[in-house]
């Protein structure tokens, strides 16, 4: 058997398009160089696709796309192709793709469109499918699931934008009936903490409701949780199983904003978390429950709010989570015993494992 074909997207529409790069770069670095060979498929912000088949280095910076390395391509629907079509000057050209790996975060990556075009294609991929890849991007959607299921979160209402254009006199007192302040408003899908506010006061609501409104129509609010930010791995299939090492986030700011997450890198991860064993315990089960119960395959990064030391509140489940070197779940791997490169060989297996019932 010779080496795998591992396609890696990267970048995208998506606000995450530099983080998408930066995780790219990160994991084709630990792609085993004895067992695959990477493909590299960048997507512009204009949502233009290339292979790019310069040194990885540039994907990191965003240099890539105008380094004159790249050939427009696109993998088509057609089941029966089986690859990468190239746009060459010398005319069309296919390469043969046996696992495509999405490294992309937020719209258009990590909201079940690729996962739906990656199913007509028929190319095995890593990571969840299209229904719940959207699940878990519409934070309101995963809210009103989970709840069914009993499992816990913020209390929250949500709204569309319109709507708040024409009533927000009856939102605001929602607002204050259910929530109360401070508050948390954000747009219902979006990721990297971009269009999220903390208000404390129902005068800051419109300025926040543009905000969030700004990446999309659906605006989500939550009562602001004071406690602790804890995260949890889980890989698998039908049978996911969670890492035993949970981790915890302690934001620099007054929340974990964008800044925070990837640029100032003053916010503080503690692996394991600060919790008792009981409280992790409690953790992992609920993120395997909530893994098995949105249909998710391969991966999820499943982030917990601890309230008062005990109460376990289920925050949102990301079905691409971050790769970078300074990410948590592939921190959380290694912490647990398995290393970045192992990781990946999962994941890649995970893909690649046809499901019987
Ligand atoms: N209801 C809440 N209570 C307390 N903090 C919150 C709440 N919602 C969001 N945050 C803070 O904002 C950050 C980003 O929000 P999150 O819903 O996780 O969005 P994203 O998908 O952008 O990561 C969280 O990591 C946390 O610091
Ligand atoms: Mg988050």
């Amino acid at each position: 058997m010779g080496k795998k074909k591992i396609a890696v997207l990267f970048g995208g529409r998506s606000s995450e398009h530099e983080v998408s790069c930066v995780s790219a770069y990160s994991v084709i670095q630990n792609l085993s160089k004895e067992k695959y060979e990477t493909v590299c498929i960048g997507i512009t912000k204009e949502g233009r696709w290339y292979l790019y088949t310069g040194p990885a280095a540039k994907i990191r910076d965003g240099s890539w796309e105008h380094s004159g390395q790249t050939t427009p391509a696109f993998l088509p629907p057609d089941r029966g192709t089986g690859g990468l079509v190239l746009l060459a000057p010398d005319g069309m050209k296919l390469i043969k793709i046996d696992c495509v790996f999405p490294v992309l975060h937020g719209k258009n990556g990590e909201d079940g469109t690729m996962q739906g075009l990656l199913e007509l294609c028929g190319l095995p991929f890593v990571g969840c499918g299209t229904l719940s890849s959207a699940v878990c991007m519409d934070k309101a959607m995963t809210h009103s699931l989970l709840e069914t299921a009993g499992i816990a979160g913020a209390k929250y209402l949500w709204f569309y934008k319109n709507r708040y254009r024409t009533g927000s006199d009856k939102i605001k007192i929602k607002i204050n009936a259910r929530l109360g302040y401070p508050i948390f408003v954000k747009p219902a899908a979006s990721g990297s903490s971009v269009g999220i506010t903390k208000i404390n006061r129902e005068e800051e609501l419109d300025a926040a409701v543009a905000t969030a409104a700004s990446e999309g129509n659906k605006i989500l609010v939550e009562e602001a949780v004071s406690g602790q930010e804890v995260e949890c791995a889980v890989l698998g299939n039908l049978d996911p199983k969670a890492a035993d090492v949970v981790g915890e986030i302690v934001p620099s700011a007054e929340f974990y904003d964008y800044d925070d997450k990837y640029k100032s890198g003053k916010s503080q991860l503690n692996i394991p978390a600060r919790i008792d064993a009981e409280t992790a315990a409690k953790i992992r089960s609920t993120a395997e429950r909530a893994f098995r119960l949105l249909g998710c395959r391969g991966m999820a990064r499943v982030d917990f709010f601890v309230r008062n030391g005990k109460e376990v509140l289920l925050n949102e489940l990301n079905t691409i989570p971050g790769f970078t070197p300074i990410s948590m779940y592939p921190k959380l791997w290694e912490a647990s015993g398995l290393p970045y490169s192992e990781l990946l060989d999962r994941l890649i297996g995970f893909a690649m494992e046809k499901e019987t019932d």
